[in-house]
């Protein structure tokens, strides 16, 4: 395709931007996720004590993917990391001032990563070694939580002379959490398996993470395209919806050769489209019954060597409330506000397609869906049929500005099976690559 200008590329990024808003720290969509961490000291040392660090994916939508969490934070004090189980510091530090028995990480400034499946069982405990992948709190509630154990040495040995740990933080794929200080809390209680004893953390604290998407990245992930059966244009993505900055990094085909460095969510290898996302949610109003009407969505991915594992998708939309049945795709309502139904996630069924390829011609999913119309809302006309949002793994999608939705013509067609054959053909079209 014709390569604009640089000028016009600037342009059109900045018009970009500023058409997109970023929701902040605060996501309308689900107002209390986060992700928490609680540190529960289960035994005080000679020199130190032990707690067992668990994290909790409250988020509804967004999991934590492949090659997982990376946990750090700053020593109070001159604490040192005797040993962890499920768990290691990536980088020992200096320990040179011991003697005989050596610390497992010395380092003021430790960061900590999962072990990954597999590993003996007497480095493992319970919600460990996942290779630090978290799932959402909407898709698997039991996946969402990741555990390790650690033992520190040269810190407080009570609840009086313990320091907590400062300037915690949590990298992830993708980036954007920002993490609060850590919070003395009541201690944790523990119920025996069987529910007839209970026991009692010596100490507790938490500490909360949440996710901003303007931290994560200053250009959007995704796009949303869409068309329908009664107007064959098809509406692409807004030019540079993600930014036109690696428009000469991009690739016509798959590269043959892996380059050393490992393409990542963060520094990725992407097939060059007009939008430049990675990722492309396309919405096709399909067909129109009588009670019914009937939706195709699929998902793009434009990344080489990157799957996107236990992907969600997140649509708003006013007939959400009324889906009556979902193909190929699992559903599940989001209700964050209880009078409003209006949102729901999508994922993919396990083992079939909850994997989305890289780039190329396995690298889609696709699902339809079968909305029941309330006679007094449903409408054609004004773009009614097509989202209101759309997430990506936790990412709002940058939407077609309004008026380049599809729009009713202003006759009413005589015979809409031609028109909706050409705009399904096209729609073929559009899901190879554009
Ligand atoms: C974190 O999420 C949980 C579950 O949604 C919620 O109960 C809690 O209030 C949230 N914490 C904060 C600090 O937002
Ligand atoms: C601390 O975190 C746990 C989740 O790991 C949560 O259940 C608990 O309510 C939190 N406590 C406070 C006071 O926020
Ligand atoms: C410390 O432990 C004592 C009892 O061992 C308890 O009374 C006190 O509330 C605890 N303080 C904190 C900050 O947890
Ligand atoms: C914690 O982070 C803040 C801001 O990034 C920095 O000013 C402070 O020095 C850090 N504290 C420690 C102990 O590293
Ligand atoms: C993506 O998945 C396919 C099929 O499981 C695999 O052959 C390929 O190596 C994977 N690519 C990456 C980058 O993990
Ligand atoms: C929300 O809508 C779904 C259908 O999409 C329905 O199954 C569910 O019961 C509704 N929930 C509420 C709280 O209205
Ligand atoms: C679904 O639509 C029907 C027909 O308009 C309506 O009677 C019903 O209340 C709707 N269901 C929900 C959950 O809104
Ligand atoms: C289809 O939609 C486009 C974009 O809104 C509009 O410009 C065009 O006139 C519509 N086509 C027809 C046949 O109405």
């Amino acid at each position: 395709m014709a390569c604009r200008s640089k000028l016009h590329h600037i342009l059109l990024s900045v018009v970009c931007v500023i058409l997109f808003s970023y929701a902040g720290a605060y996501d309308p969509l689900d107002p209390t996720g986060n992700i928490t961490m609680k540190w529960d000291i289960m035994s005080w040392t000679a020199d130190g004590y032990v707690a067992v660090v668990t994290m909790t994916n409250f988020q509804m939508y967004r999991h934590i993917m492949s090659p997982g969490w990376k946990l750090g934070w700053v020593w109070a004090k001159k604490e040192v990391i005797w040993s962890m189980v499920g768990a290691q510091a990536t980088d020992q530090g200096d320990c040179s001032k011991f003697k005989g028995n050596i610390p497992h990480c010395c380092k003021k400034n430790p960061t900590v990563v999962d072990l990954l499946p597999g590993v003996p069982y007497n480095q493992q405990i319970a919600n460990c070694c996942k290779g630090g992948v978290v799932a959402s709190w909407g898709q698997d509630p039991s996946a969402a939580v990741s555990s390790f154990q650690i033992s520190v040495g040269l810190s407080g040995t009570s609840n009086k002379t313990v320091k907590l740990p400062k300037n915690i933080t949590l990298a992830a794929p993708g980036g954007g959490y920002s993490c609060s200080p850590a919070k003395i809390v009541p201690s944790s209680i523990f119920m025996s398996p069987d529910g007839r004893r209970k026991t009692q953390a010596l100490m507790t604290w938490n500490i909360t993470c949440t996710y901003s998407q303007l931290v994560a990245s200053k250009y959007p992930r995704c796009c949303v395209s869409m068309s329908s059966f009664y107007n064959s244009t098809i509406t692409p993505c807004p030019t540079c919806a993600c930014g036109c900055q690696n428009k000469n990094k991009c690739v016509l085909s798959a590269p043959k050769i892996q380059s050393v460095v490992t393409p990542t969510i963060d520094n990725p290898i992407l097939h060059c489209t007009e939008h430049m996302c990675p990722i492309r949610v396309h919405w096709h109003v399909e067909t129109n019954y009588k009670e019914y009407w009937r939706v195709k969505m699929s998902v793009t991915n434009f990344n080489y060597f990157i799957n996107y594992t236990q992907w969600t998708l997140v649509a708003q939309h006013p007939n959400l409330n009324n889906v009556t049945q979902v193909f190929s795709f699992v559903y599940k309502p989001l209700v964050p506000y209880r009078s409003m139904n209006d949102t729901g996630m999508f994922y993919g069924i396990k083992f079939f397609n909850d994997l989305i390829m890289e780039a190329g011609p396995d690298g889609n999913v696709q699902s339809e869906m079968i909305l029941q119309k309330d006679a007094y809302t449903f409408t054609l006309k004004e773009g009614w049929a097509f989202p209101r949002k759309i997430y990506f793994n936790g990412e709002e999608c940058m939407m077609p500005s309004p008026d380049q939705y599809p729009r009713l013509p202003n006759s009413a067609p005589a015979n809409l099976f031609p028109v909706s054959l050409r705009a399904a053909l096209l729609a073929i079209c559009l899901l190879v690559f554009c």
